[in-house]
This record gives C-alpha cells, structure tokens and sequence, in this order.
C-alpha cells in the first residue's frame, strides 16, 4: 500500500484529504462517516464573530437587568435563529467530534477584527480542538480604509488568537490580496502554523424583476482550483508553514495538481454535498492507483514538484505566462478566420 500520509500543521495525517467547513459536520454520523470515508483531518463547521459578539451584548445586557439566565436571554432574540450553533452548543459539539474519531478535529472561528470574541479560541482548545482554522473574510466597502490598515487588522487578529493557543492556527485567506506572498510572510511571523487558499467569495446575485440583491451559494467547479494553485505554488519554497487548499477540490486529479503545487492537503466539501462522503474513498482509490502506476514511492515525494520554486521555467507564473496565452489565442482566432 503506497503511503499517502502527509504532514500539516505539525501533525500526521493519514491522507491528503480534509473536509472542511461544512454544516456535514454538524452530525456525529457524518464525522464518524467521514473518518470511514478516508478523511484525513475535518475541520467543524465556523464560529462567527457576529454571533460571539451577539451572545456577549446579551449577556451584558442581562447582567445590567439583574437576570442571570444567560441560556434564556440567548431565546429572546430572534437574530440569533438565523445563526446554526451558540458557542456552547458549537464547544459541545466540538467535545464530542473529538472523542467520536481519532483524526484530528480542528474548529473554525470566523471573524475579522480583533476582540474579545478571540478568547473562544482558547476554549475550543480546551474542548479538545487539534488546531484551529481562523477564516478571516473581510470585505472593503468604505474608499477610506486602506490595503494596509485592512492587513495590519488581520495580522493583530492572527496575534491574538495565536497568543491565545498553543494548538496550531492556520488562517483561511480571501483572495483579494495584492500581495499573497508578503501577506503570507507576514501572517508566518505572526505565528500561524498555515495559510489556507482560499475563501470562496460569495457575490449577491441581483434579481432585475424585484430590484433586490441577494444572497446565493451554488457549489465550486474544478476550474475554481487554478488560482489556488498558482498562488500556492508562488509561496511553496518562500514560507516554513504549510498550505492548505479549498476551492474546486473535485477528484484525484485535483488532489494531485493540490498537492504539486505546494499544498500539504487537499480540502474537499461541495464535491461531497454532490456525490455524498463516500466520495472521499473513490478519489483516494483513484489516487493510490495513479500514483502506483507511475511508481512513486509516496505522495509526499510529489509535494511542489510543479510549484514556483521547482520548475526550471518560472514564466508560467510570471506576467510572460498572462501575455503568452492572450497572444496565442489571437493567433489561433486569425488562423482560424482564413
Ligand atoms: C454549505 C457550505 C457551508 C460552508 N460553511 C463554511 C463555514 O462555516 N466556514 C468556513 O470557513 N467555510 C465554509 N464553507 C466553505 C468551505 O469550507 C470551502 O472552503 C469552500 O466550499 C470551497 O471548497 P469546495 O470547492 O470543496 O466546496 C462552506 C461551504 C459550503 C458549501
């Protein structure tokens, strides 16, 4: 049996394949099911600043009235019901992911200014979280605030939760960055153990009949995984923390271009809303298969083999590669036209 155990955050894994958030992993069922599956690592489902900062007004709130009932105050406000889980439903089910696998379980705390919400990253390490995914999805809405005042408030936001804990912390990027390699430094220095590519960026859709804007979440495509590949290419070789990559994570193939680029693991969800967790067993099958075929000894023998720092030719990540594919496609379309 080839060995496809790779080594990401510290830790030893099984696989190249971690779920990642996803409300999958709200059901016990499902973690054990994915454990079964081949699953080498799951992070839970995010705990959003929003919904901390809620709880927290509420409790202050209940302290001033003189009440004492935190767990009541939470049933009166009927904001919270459009978030899945309070924190201490999330730490709760967060002990009992731990102890239902033995792959790691990370949890994922969603926010992106620092505050007091931050201090949750301590207690899901006491409730027995491996590492920690902090997904810092900030948007820029107001001409005033700078690129650079916009990275200094996600660098203090990754100071803190890595003071906080001693478990790992990898950081899920957005990627609207105009420097990744910088940005990836910098959040290394910070004391992040990883960098996740990236952060889908879900746009409102605009419905031209009711003049609203709303909401929508359709599942990724393998297309979506190219720029995390040339991205995690670009910082494979420039960084001692590993790469994690999510977005249009589909089949073998995709886990072995993942994996080539850079990445320490391959992290899959719509691909398993669509064809169920199974699918984690019939990619890794593929994999094994592929790899044996061409005798590799391991997976990690491949790691980077494809990114920046390893080909002989760099210019297909460099500006060379944008001009080249413009112009030969002109080429081929006047060729085409005689
Ligand atoms: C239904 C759904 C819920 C998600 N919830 C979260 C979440 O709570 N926190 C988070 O960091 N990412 C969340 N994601 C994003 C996924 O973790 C993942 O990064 C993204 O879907 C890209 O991977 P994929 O192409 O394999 O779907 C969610 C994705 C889906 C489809």
């Amino acid at each position: 049996m080839i060995d496809i155990s790779m080594q990401y955050l510290g830790m030893k894994l099984s696989g190249p394949i971690v779920v990642a958030s996803t409300p999958l992993s709200e059901s016990i069922d499902n973690v054990r099911h994915m454990e079964d599956a081949g699953a080498s690592a799951i992070v839970l489902t995010s705990l959003f600043e929003e919904q901390l900062a809620l709880e927290s007004r509420t409790l202050d709130d209940d302290l001033s009235r003189g009440t004492d009932s935190f767990a009541e105050s939470l049933g009166f406000l009927p904001d919270l019901n459009d978030y899945r889980m309070t924190h201490e439903i999330y730490l709760e089910h967060l002990r009992r992911a731990s102890e239902a696998v033995s792959i790691p379980v990370m949890a994922s705390l969603n926010g992106a200014t620092p505050g007091g919400w931050v201090r949750f990253a301590r207690e899901m390490e006491q409730a027995g979280a491996d590492a920690i995914e902090l997904n810092t999805y900030a948007l820029a809405t107001d001409g005033a605030q700078t690129s650079a005042s916009l990275e200094t408030q996600l660098l203090d936001l990754v100071t803190s939760v890595c003071q906080a804990v001693k478990v790992p912390v990898a950081v899920k990027l957005s990627q609207s960055f105009t420097s990744v390699p910088n940005l990836a430094a910098r959040l290394q220095e910070a004391g992040a153990s990883g960098v996740v590519l990236f952060n889908r960026f879900y746009q409102p859709d605009f419905d031209i009949e009711s003049l609203e804007v709303r909401p929508t979440l359709h599942f990724s495509t393998p297309s979506e995984l190219l720029p995390r590949l040339h991205w995690a290419a670009i910082l494979y070789g420039q960084l001692h923390i590993d790469i994690g990559i999510t977005g249009g994570v589909h089949s073998a193939e995709d886990v072995l271009k993942s994996i080539m680029s850079g990445g320490s693991v391959a992290m899959m969800v719509s691909a398993l809303h669509i064809h169920g967790i199974d699918h984690i067993a019939r990619v890794l099958a593929d994999l094994c298969y592929w790899l044996e075929k061409r005798e590799y000894a391991s997976l990690a023998e491949t790691r980077g083999c494809l990114s920046r720092h390893s080909v002989p030719d760099t210019s297909p990540y460099d500006r060379g590669n944008y001009i080249k594919t413009l112009s030969s496609y002109s080429l081929r379309q006047t060729v085409a036209a005689f």
